[in-house]
């Protein structure tokens, strides 16, 4: 079985891949979505979107990296995917499901769901630009008002000759309402004979097994879950293995964002690791108290210095168990 990091814009950039694929579990991430819109993107932006390119395209423990693109254009789109494999990327990936109001107008995302010969045209224009093995992989949402084309699009997907498609299990419209619908997994995975990975409110190791009942997928994508739960893919892939496992504690988790603010902060933008440590901590709060206290003491925060004070104590705080 396979687990996916989910790509997730403006949270899973290169320092959360590193810090999430060094805890393990994981065997594919990818990208935040690069978006393609009328012209050839400089090299310069591939490598801002995927810095991993500079080693191999892969998180520093070895999970090879793939890249997301999202645009309507199909000619664009297979150009630009092929300046990402020339650049290292080991497999491609079609963004179809994003349902951002900036992105649809720009078309592309989850707009596209609404014309499956599209979404045909752009996965096959970008598998001949792409040489095999190179994989060209599609993720599609259930349909952007409702579900009628769903079977339509997985098809399209199939026929363009994509490698394997990912399935968030809501529609557009649904944004991120719970709950995901699985039940429409197995009814796509049913159709195809290419791969199927299910994706949608998989937050502990419990929702793993009753999607994985339902979709009859094994192989997984974790987005929310994963930055809830740091862990997570390592509790399913040692519960497959039949091993005998801890889930984290909060004692392990908290150098990991000690780790990442410090990343962030040696990146000389002062606001990116005061966000991002507010986001992570608001995340994990989902699973651990603590979070949460450091989230409520670091939130009215805006430089880095107290809060790299905050972590500090809290780290050296004595844990009574
Ligand atoms: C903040 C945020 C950003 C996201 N950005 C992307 C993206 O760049 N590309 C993409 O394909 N999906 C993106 N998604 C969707 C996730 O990859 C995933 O499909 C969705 O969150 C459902 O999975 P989950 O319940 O495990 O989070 C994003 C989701 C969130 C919440």
């Amino acid at each position: 079985m396979k687990i996916y990091l989910a790509p997730m814009d403006g949270v899973v950039d290169s320092i959360m891949r590193e810090a999430l694929t060094n805890v393990g579990g994981f065997d594919y991430c990818v990208t935040e979505f690069l978006r393609v819109t009328g012209q050839v993107c400089p090299e310069h932006m591939f490598f801002r979107y995927c810095p991993e390119l500079e080693q191999e395209a892969q998180t520093k423990s070895k999970t090879p990296v793939h890249f997301q693109l999202l645009g309507g254009n199909p000619e664009l789109l297979a150009q630009n995917a092929a300046i990402a494999v020339k650049l290292g990327a080991p497999s491609i990936d079609l963004n179809f499901g994003c349902p951002a109001k900036t992105v649809n107008k720009h078309d592309g995302g989850a707009f596209l769901l609404q014309f499956p010969d599209r979404i045909f045209n752009i996965i096959k224009a970008v598998r001949q630009a792409v040489a095999q093995p190179t994989p060209v992989s599609a993720k599609i949402r259930l349909g952007y008002e409702d579900k009628n084309l769903v079977i339509e699009n997985s098809q399209a997907v199939e026929e363009a000759g994509a490698s394997w498609l990912v399935v968030h299990a809501r529609t557009k419209v649904e944004g991120y309402k719970p709950p995901a619908h699985w039940e429409w997994i197995a009814r796509i995975k049913e159709k195809l004979s290419l791969p199927v990975i299910a994706n949608g409110d998989i937050w502990t190791l419990d929702d793993y097994l009753e999607c994985s009942r339902i979709t009859q997928c094994e192989d997984v994508m974790l987005g929310r879950g994963a930055i809830s739960c740091p862990d997570l893919a390592l509790q399913i892939k040692k519960h497959k293995a039949g091993e005998e496992y801890l889930p984290y504690t909060w004692k392990e988790v908290q150098p990991l964002v000690k780790q990442m603010f410090h990343q962030c902060w040696a990146f000389g933008n002062a606001r990116y690791p005061v966000t991002r440590t507010k986001q992570w901590s608001k995340f994990l709060s989902r699973n651990y108290p603590e979070a949460l206290e450091l989230f409520e003491n670091i939130k009215r925060h805006r430089d880095p210095e107290p809060i790299a004070q905050i972590i500090e104590n809290s780290v050296s705080k004595k844990h009574i168990p």
